[in-house]
């Protein structure tokens, strides 16, 4: 694996899961593969969870890990071709992107979108130049569109804790103070598409009318405004803000009525309830859930590391 930025890098999805659930059993086992090989890890944007369990999954490898927030620590980038750079910017993504590629084996990036121009955002112009100019493998740490660890992660906890065999996931969206990115959303949907279209889940969005995701990354997902009916019998409820993809970037409400609590939990499955994090609590999500038995978003938290060090194992073996 050269590249993971996506759901369509890999090959065989369901055999990435069972990898991850392998090395959580026996983290060590491959403890020499990543020797005298360096994991760089480029941070535009703030991380908690990314940023650690990427590098716990590279020294679980044996690898080093070099980490720099690009944003605070490095020249100001500029991306675009024929600019005479008499500006703010000061390194060409050309030359930063090459010269981290000659210190670095693999590499990680983070970006997020500005949420101001959706075809800009969407084009991945930051990510894609990064790939193209660094000339090493490359593993998206979330994108402009994107989240692809945190995917893994995800569908590895629902395999990981499921009861039934081919159990119901609901992305329901949650409401928020500030426009977030669609990048954990899209990425979400279109691992779980992939799983159901393997037929191990049936899955299910919920959102109010405007904050249809692009249909790039819902394609066989049911898709309702009626949180209610979505939450019936649900085995996993994913909770998720997310910004308006067709009013670019925007809050279209006050989100009111739509923050998961007990009381909603009562029509599901006794639903275990999973959100990537960081969560503003009881405004995303209820303290009481978040607190209590239903809750499962520590655990997919840890699962990170696992998702992080079956992708690195297969860029290291890729080598
Ligand atoms: N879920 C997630 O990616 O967390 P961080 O933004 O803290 O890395």
């Amino acid at each position: 694996m050269r590249l993971f930025s996506s759901v369509n890098d890999v090959t065989n999805v369901q055999q990435l899961v069972q990898e991850a659930l392998a090395l959580k059993g026996n983290p060590y086992a491959h403890k020499h593969l990543g020797e005298n090989k360096t994991l760089g890890l480029v941070f535009l944007n703030p991380s908690l969870r990314t940023r650690l369990s990427t590098q716990k999954a590279a020294l679980n490898l044996g690898m080093n890990v070099m980490v720099m927030n690009l944003d605070k620590e490095g020249w100001a980038l500029e991306t675009q071709d024929g600019v005479i750079m008499n500006g703010t910017t000061v390194e060409h993504i050309r030359e930063a992107a090459a010269v981290m590629g000659e210190y670095c084996d693999i590499l990680g990036i983070r970006s997020f979108p500005k949420l101001q121009d959706r075809e800009e955002d969407y084009s991945e112009d930051l990510f894609n130049k990064f790939v193209k100019f660094c000339a090493v493998p490359v593993v998206s740490l979330e994108s402009a569109t994107r989240h692809p660890l945190q995917s893994l992660a995800d569908l590895v906890t629902i395999q990981e804790n499921k009861t039934s065999a081919k159990p119901k996931v609901v992305l329901t969206w949650a409401p928020h103070v500030k426009p977030l990115p669609q990048a954990v959303p899209n990425s979400f949907a279109e691992w779980m598409c992939k799983a159901q279209s393997e037929g191990l889940i049936d899955f299910v969005i919920t959102h109010p009318a405007g904050y249809e995701l692009s249909k790039d990354f819902t394609q066989g997902a049911a898709i309702t405004h009626n949180q209610n009916e979505a939450l019936k019998d649900a085995d996993f409820v994913y909770v998720k803000n997310w910004s308006s993809y067709k009013e670019y970037g925007r809050i279209l409400s006050d989100g009111k009525g739509w923050m998961l609590d007990h009381s909603r939990l009562e029509q599901t499955n006794n639903a275990k309830v999973m959100h990537c994090l960081p969560v503003r609590r009881d405004l995303e999500l209820s303290a009481e859930i978040l607190d209590g038995p239903h809750s499962i978003v520590i655990k997919e938290a840890s699962n990170r590391v696992w998702a992080a060090q079956a992708v690195l194992k297969n860029m290291l073996e890729s080598l």
